[in-house]
């Protein structure tokens, strides 16, 4: 496979500055420059040299997705499938490589009208990574974390990511009455994007930020109390990838999940099956609120 994992996410936003410090105080992530650097709104949860890059926008949401490429080989078999696809794929330029800090980068228009950026060799940081929270992300081979993205055409994006793009369908969640969600991997990560059927626009369902272990998950649960962040569900465990997790709003509206202990998941062995709910939790906390709703088919 081609990709290897989920590289970087640009979070568009009205408040640039007020996710930042959300992001900052509650999740955990450490910026790369100070206030007025005009690298303060670059956020890093390892050694890359940044996986959040937060920008002004009328809307909030996901705007960029960042998949990793092993090398130049699968970067130029990636556009050369995309183009027998029809997908138009553009060169970045020598500006959008600096900033992604990679040597080389292409994109196109991907579905849930997100940019979607394919980028080979990377520069690390040059400073270890140091979350001023002391969180601990779990990232390396199962990339940043992962993205679900809300779609009236939710199947277009499935079949194009697995037909395409080169990803498994990991496994299908029918919430009874919370929509039907499709989890798609292309690392041991259980998912690194999923795609939920949603009758209104396309949009941001959650991102998740997996932490090192579940009383990393319980100390974020209580700096979002403590900065009364809303939750969108409660603590409980996902029936298919077994990640602990509670979900809260972030300031663009969209959640974050934020979880521990997710399974990973091998290739050779992989059954990809049909879930109608989580172990427990996961109760969506406001009546028609956008949550991963669990077990009480609640809605979503
Ligand atoms: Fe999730």
């Amino acid at each position: 496979m081609s990709i290897r994992s989920l590289g970087y996410l640009g979070i568009g936003t009205p408040d640039p500055d007020g996710w930042v410090a959300y992001a900052n105080d509650v999740i955990g992530t450490m910026p790369v420059g100070p206030a007025g650097s005009g690298r303060e709104r670059l956020l890093r949860l390892d050694e890359h040299p940044y996986r959040f890059s937060v920008d002004p926008a009328d809307t909030g949401g996901v705007t960029r997705i960042g998949w990793e490429v092993g090398d130049e080989r699968g970067l130029r078999q990636m556009t050369q499938r995309l183009s027998e696809h029809g997908v138009e794929v553009h060169e970045g330029s020598a500006e959008e490589h600096a900033d992604r800090q990679v040597d080389r980068m292409v994109w196109f228009d991907g579905p849930c009208a997100v940019r979607t950026e394919m980028f080979i060799g990377r520069r690390l940081a040059p400073s270890p990574f140091v979350s001023p929270l002391g969180v601990t992300f779990v990232t390396a081979d199962q990339g940043m974390g992962h993205v679900v993205l809300k779609s009236p055409n939710a199947l277009e994006a499935v079949a194009f990511y697995r037909d395409v793009m080169g990803f498994r369908l990991s496994d299908v969640t029918h919430l009874p009455m919370g929509g039907t969600f499709y989890f798609m991997g292309c690392n041991p990560r259980h998912h690194s994007i999923a795609f939920v059927e949603s009758r209104k626009r396309e949009g941001t369902h959650h991102i998740l930020c997996e932490v090192s272990d579940m009383d990393a998950v319980g100390q974020a649960h209580d700096r979002a109390r403590r900065h009364k962040v809303p939750l969108m569900a409660t603590l409980g465990r996902h029936s298919n990838d077994r990640m602990f997790s509670f979900y809260m709003r972030s300031p663009a509206g969209f959640g974050i999940e934020v979880g521990a202990e997710g399974q990973r998941v091998d290739d050779a062995t992989w059954v990809s099956r049909v879930y109608t709910g989580d172990i427990w939790g996961h109760h969506a906390v406001a009546e028609g609120d956008d949550a991963y709703a669990g077990t009480e088919g609640t809605t979503r």
